[in-house]
């Protein structure tokens, strides 16, 4: 029996927040250790849906949920959360979430540099959530963030606001946006200290306890490994690691706590926001996977990119994350096409090569190379087994994990929590 992490292998979106619900049944903790409300992850359970993008998708099943030091806190974003939630009937309370009292904030100053700085790119933006991720991690490693627990120290703040001020005022001003005063900060931080601070507390150390107890944790990654700060399509990437590898030190655990890894891909490719997408479709076909698939972003509502599945950039995935085994998903979303196309390689510059480069202006030239097969009239929609699944779609599957060289261990057919295949239980492996 073994610990379990999620991560997406690809551009975010592949259907993380539904298998983790899923996989939350046989977990006693779920927790979040990068990213921040950038992630939108939606979950559907019977007639209701659940939109959540900083609470850890285990709470639907009255899971504890835990946002550890590694995640970037926007307060007035996580209140909102907790309301809605709490309208649809969960209960989130200081016992149910845990709240790593080293956990960054982040502040109104980081979404206004944020967009003030994605308005002066023009056309080479990047597309960001415009939620001051990105700023708020680089406050993290300047040393400058606020941090939760500093809430319980007041005195302390005053210093620590010029010091965040200096810098991102001086930024603000230079980019023609609104400065902030530090009444204005404060007067922030005294509205969200009360409802934040019960659930603040020294998360590693409950981790810990957990563990030593044999209960089993399920850490919920956000993003995906392309859009990983180091091994993504930089600059064209989200601010944090989103590896496996980042659970532990994201949520203050041992690295011999991941476990089990388990991969998310989407059985074709989305993307939002700009950058490299050697296999996006322009046509007809890459519409009808939108509009099926209804790829829209949870978050910015902004449609996404669509493309075929490209097994090289999910091969890398797999390796830099360390991916024991892969959910394949949206699966039903390629049902009645003609012809399926899998990227297998590229050209670059006329010449065959079998990696993605890691220069920008190489990724953006790189033309893929598809292979084709066939595709299948049947539905897989909602199916639950691997029996119903028509021969040709499992060709496909059995294609794809050669490829990637990893083991598909789930499918999922639908957005439906129950709507999935179990080939291999990965809590216990
Ligand atoms: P995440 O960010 O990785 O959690 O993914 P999102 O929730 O942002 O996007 C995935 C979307 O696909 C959501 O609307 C899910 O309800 C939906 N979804 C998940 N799995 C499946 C599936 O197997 N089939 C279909 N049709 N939709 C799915
Ligand atoms: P989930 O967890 C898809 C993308 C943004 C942009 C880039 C940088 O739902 O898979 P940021 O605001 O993070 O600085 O934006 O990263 N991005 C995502 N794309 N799914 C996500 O999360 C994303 N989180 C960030 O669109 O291209
Ligand atoms: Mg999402």
């Amino acid at each position: 029996m073994s610990n379990v992490t999620v991560i997406g292998t690809q551009w975010g979106d592949e259907g993380k927040g539904k298998i983790v619900d899923w996989l939350a049944s046989r977990a006693d903790i779920v927790v979040r250790f990068q990213g921040g409300h950038n992630a939108g992850h939606t979950l559907v359970v019977g007639e209701q849906v659940y939109k959540l993008s900083l609470l850890p998708s285990g709470l639907v099943r009255g899971k504890i949920g835990v946002i550890g030091n590694g995640v970037v806190v926007d307060p007035r974003a996580l209140m909102i959360e907790i309301d809605r939630v709490t309208a649809q009937g969960l209960t989130v309370t200081p016992e149910t979430l845990w709240i790593a009292e080293n956990a960054p904030l982040i502040l109104p100053v980081h979404g206004a540099l944020d967009r003030a700085r994605e308005a002066a790119r023009g056309d080479r933006k990047i597309g960001t959530t415009g939620r001051g991720i990105g700023p708020a991690y680089e406050d993290k490693v300047a040393r400058r963030a606020i941090r939760i627990c500093d809430l319980a120290e007041p005195e302390t703040l005053d210093w620590k606001l010029d010091e965040v001020l200096l810098h991102h005022n001086t930024l603000l001003a230079g980019l023609g946006a609104d400065t902030f005063t530090k009444e204005e900060l404060k007067a922030f931080l005294a509205e969200i200290t009360p409802r934040l601070l019960p659930y603040s507390c020294a998360v590693w150390d409950r981790l810990d306890d957990a563990r030593r107890a044999g209960r089993r944790i399920l850490f919920e990654g956000a993003q995906a490994v392309m859009l990983d700060v180091d091994h993504g399509t930089y600059p064209f990437v989200t601010s944090s690691n989103t590896v496996a590898a980042v659970a532990a030190s994201g949520s203050g655990v041992g690295p011999n706590s991941v476990g089990f890894v388990l991969g998310i891909a989407k059985a074709y490719t989305t993307r939002v926001g700009e950058g490299p997408f050697p296999s996006e479709l322009y046509d007809a076909v890459g519409r009808t996977l939108g509009e099926r698939g209804h790829e829209f972003g949870t978050v910015t509502g902004r449609p996404r990119r669509c493309g075929w599945f490209d097994a090289v950039l999910v091969r890398r995935a797999c390796r830099v994350g360390g991916v024991s085994g892969i959910a394949l998903t949206k699966l039903d979303v390629l049902d009645g096409l003609e012809e399926i196309a899998i990227c297998v390689g590229y050209e670059l510059d006329g010449e065959k090569i079998t990696s993605f480069p890691s220069a920008p202006g190489a990724q953006a030239r790189v033309k893929p190379i598809f292979e084709t097969m066939p595709g299948w009239n049947e539905t897989t929609a909602g199916a639950r087994s691997w029996a119903e699944l028509p021969a040709q779609a499992i060709k496909y599957v059995r294609r794809i994990e050669e490829l990637i060289e990893a083991p598909v261990t789930l499918l999922s057919t639908s957005p439906e929590r129950d709507d999935t295949i179990l080939m291999r239980d990965p809590f216990e492996d």
